[in-house]
């Protein structure tokens, strides 16, 4: 295979360019339709490879011409035995990938601290989850350890499969490589929710990627690191525990019949410009981060995830990611992040109220760095006051199962119940501050008093929660008694 090619993308630039009556869609027709407003943001060349499933452009349902080709190199560039594009972001990855494992009240171990994309895997499919309470350290939640995913196999010896998140957005990765071992030894699949490592296989100082410490279902939020545009993701499989028809199945439950060819595309040129020249960008990164976590950590105040922790739950950190805790010095990490955003020009991606995350990846400069650098050190010259206790909301029992399924919950007969008198009661509805998007409440969770204070406090330093009925928090839809 010649990875310098890219067949997706060349294709779609010839297309756009062919000199042809075109009567299909979309309707502004290689952007000659298109609002002139529109065409000065975006450009011509943008509108004109906006096009749909023409002959030559193959079909993502059933491929066979440059997408099958395209796919294949990824398969080859990320280690796996078969890849599929996705243009609904690792959302529809990770729920495509419960629904091909799932079926209606099947067994599903999983992390309590999992995307909420996995909740709609859980609802669509009506697989039970069984939830597994991540590591905890200073108030971050980690993966799951091998010894709790033994304890849940040992207790729940039905399961279907075990689904991990790793690495968590902090860049905290399991250890994926004993899970498997688990997992595998039960003889069922193990799938790897690896939205924020797609960038693992390109450089041997990042933590392994998860498909080369065994796993049989990898999926990657290609977007989010690398140069692909934002939705364009890819899952990946390799062996034989997982059915390729059943993916095939499921992702044509979960995504558009209209698949965007701007993100299949830049799917292509990711792949082929990890494969040429990721060594050498992750490298660099590598370095450059380094310094500036270096630098952050002699900044009084400042608590800078590193990567040597013996929690178990963190096996290695991607150290591309930096994760500073705020609350040594007394400030919310939403507040933080308001001052940095309207105030330093520094954006942050993941605020708590106890850290923020940043994502310094390959289009990150030294500029934006020593930026963070300078604005993290006037952020520490104003101390909030004494030392914020971070609220957590991970104690809940190591091994747990709900009372009745997601799927049961989301569908039953509900009602709306005053927040103060929600406590105890089932959720009926997902409540999830975003991001990270993992949810504090979920369809079939009993509620707990720790939950309610967690996502008053979120909602009270101005964090946006996602997923409830009434944005204000006054009450809940529970399931009816
Ligand atoms: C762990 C995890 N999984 C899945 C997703 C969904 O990814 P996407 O935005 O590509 O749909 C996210 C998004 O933040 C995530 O953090």
């Amino acid at each position: 295979m010649d990875q310098s090619c890219t067949p997706l993308l060349q294709a779609l630039q010839s297309s756009s360019r062919r000199d042809h009556a075109g009567f299909y869609t979309p309707g502004h027709k290689r952007g000659r339709g298109s609002p002139q407003a529109l065409l000065q943001v975006f450009g011509r060349a943008v509108l004109q490879a906006d096009l749909p499933e023409l002959p030559e452009l193959d079909d993502l349902f059933a491929p066979d011409g440059v997408i099958a080709e395209a796919q294949a190199l990824a398969a080859g560039a990320f280690g796996a035995d078969q890849t599929w594009f996705l243009t609904n972001g690792s959302t529809c990855g990770v729920t495509a990938a419960i629904l091909a494992v799932c079926n209606p009240g099947d067994q599903l171990i999983l992390p309590r601290n999992c995307h909420r994309s996995a909740i709609s895997g859980l609802i669509l499919s009506g697989a039970m989850p069984i939830f597994v309470e991540p590591e905890v350290e200073t108030g971050l939640a980690y993966c799951v350890s091998p010894a709790r995913v033994r304890q849940a196999l040992e207790r729940y010896p039905r399961a279907k499969a075990v689904m991990i998140t790793s690495p968590t957005y902090e860049g905290v990765c399991g250890e994926v490589d004993a899970i498997a071992t688990l997992t595998h030894n039960h003889g069922i699949p193990l799938l790897i929710d690896e939205a924020h490592g797609p960038h693992f296989a390109f450089h041997s100082d990042l933590p392994p990627s998860a498909l080369s410490l065994g796993a049989d279902l990898v999926v990657q939020s290609t977007h989010k690191v690398l140069g692909a545009m934002t939705q364009a993701a890819m899952l990946h499989t390799q062996g034989a525990r997982i059915s390729s028809q059943r993916i095939n199945q499921s992702l044509q439950w979960v995504q558009s019949t209209s698949p965007s060819y701007l993100l299949l595309a830049s799917l292509d040129a990711a792949r082929q410009q990890m494969v040429l020249q990721g060594n050498q960008i992750m490298g660099q990164l590598l370095q450059r981060v380094d310094a500036t976590r270096q630098q952050l950590q002699q900044i009084s105040g400042l608590s800078i995830l590193s990567p040597s922790s013996s929690t178990a739950g963190f096996a290695t950190l991607d150290t591309t990611r930096l994760t500073v805790g705020v609350s040594p010095l007394g400030l919310n990490g939403l507040r933080v992040d308001q001052i940095l955003h309207e105030q330093l020009a520094v954006t942050a991606e993941l605020p708590t109220p106890s850290h923020l995350t940043f994502i310094p990846s390959l289009g990150t400069t030294q500029t934006d760095l020593n930026q963070l650098v300078q604005a993290l050190k006037k952020i520490a010259q104003k101390p909030g006051g004494a030392e914020q206790p971070a609220p957590s909301i991970w104690e809940r029992a190591i091994i747990s199962m709900p009372q009745i399924s997601p799927r049961a919950a989301a569908f039953s007969a509900q009602e709306t119940v005053p927040w103060t008198e929600a406590a105890d009661r089932i959720s009926a509805e997902l409540v999830c501050p975003y991001p990270p998007g993992i949810p504090v409440l979920y369809p079939g969770s009993t509620i707990m008093e720790t939950d309610l204070d967690y996502l008053r406090q979120i909602k009270a330093a101005g964090g946006n929660i996602t997923g409830c009925t009434d944005p204000e928090l006054q009450t809940l839809r529970v399931v009816q008694l």
